[in-house]
């Protein structure tokens, strides 16, 4: 077949059909919703996989994701389908609440002896764990030889491996204050990475927040923003008391900015200002 010829039956629209078959799948999966409004960008994300497992259109990648033989290829759909937008330092009131009310005591109980724990759940290409550990240095230094870790957790492996690698081009560092980039990043070319002082306080898997998580301790504060805004109401209302369970008393959970914890979990959240909050106690 010409080369022409497997292009024009790339870009062959996608059936109405195949991308509720799709659209379901991307639900039961991962819990995103897909509505038909986004069937463009579903298709112009998906094509670049077609070529890359050589099917000749979006009919028949509908099917053989939704096939028993296309089961391992869900996860590449998966990763396809996310978006992965992020930034350092983003939402930076957050930020500012993390520096004057949440780290203190955390500190203190590192110096003592004791071990601080922080998830940033959906973190993406890592900004978001690596903004957690640079600030988490600026206030202390010495919290690099505690026992401080900071998880940072994604459906996509894709995603993570670039966490992994921690190398960021000049527009991507622009979101870290000045002050922080002479200690916490390192110049390599055209790209920065991140110092490994900051790295060595983070740690990346891969976890699918609709399924189990195999974390056995508590955390101390859960960033999870910007992700449940692609799921649906029920999955977002499940997701609550799972972070409500995973914090530890008191502990902190920051969600993104137009996302709010649903009203049949507010009991066991106080709200502690703009998308940020602290889980209640027994009884609420
Ligand atoms: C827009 S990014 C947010 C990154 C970061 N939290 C921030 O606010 O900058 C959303 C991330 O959530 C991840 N994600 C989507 N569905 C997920 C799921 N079911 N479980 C875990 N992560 C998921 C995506 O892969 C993506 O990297």
């Amino acid at each position: 077949m010409s080369e022409t010829t497997v292009q024009s039956a790339e870009l062959r629209p996608m059936s109405e059909e195949a991308f509720g078959a799709i659209s379901r799948l991307a639900r039961v999966e991962a819990g995103l919703v897909l509505p038909p409004g986004k069937a463009t960008m579903v298709q112009s994300r998906l094509r670049k996989r077609l070529r890359e497992i050589g099917l000749k259109d979006l009919n028949s990648y509908s099917k053989y994701v939704c096939s028993d033989e296309g089961v391992a290829e869900r996860r590449f759909m998966i990763s396809a389908l996310t978006t992965n937008v992020s930034h350092f330092f983003r939402e930076s009131h957050h930020f500012a609440m993390l520096r004057d009310r949440v780290l203190p005591p955390l500190i203190d109980r590192a110096r003592a002896g004791g071990r601080v724990r922080i998830w940033s759940a959906g973190c993406s290409s890592g900004q978001e764990p690596y903004s957690i550990a640079m600030a988490v240095l600026q206030a202390a230094p010495d919290m690099a030889q505690r026992d401080v870790l900071i998880l940072g957790s994604d459906i996509d492996p894709k995603i993570l491996a670039m966490a992994e690698e921690a190398c960021y081009s000049g527009q991507q560092v622009s979101g870290i204050p000045p002050e922080l980039r002479g200690n916490f990043l390192q110049e390599r070319g055209d790209s920065y990475r991140v110092a490994p002082q900051v790295a060595r306080l983070v740690r990346f898997r891969e976890l699918n927040l609709l399924r189990p998580w195999p974390m056995k301790g508590q955390f101390d504060v859960i960033f999870c923003r910007n992700v449940v805004i692609y799921f649906d109401q029920p999955t977002q209302s499940s997701l609550w008391p799972r972070f409500h369970q995973a914090l530890a008393p008191g502990g902190w959970l920051f969600v993104g900015h137009s996302e709010r914890i649903s009203d049949d979990a507010t009991h066991l959240y106080l709200s502690m200002g703009q998308t940020a909050y602290r889980a209640a106690g027994p009884g609420g």
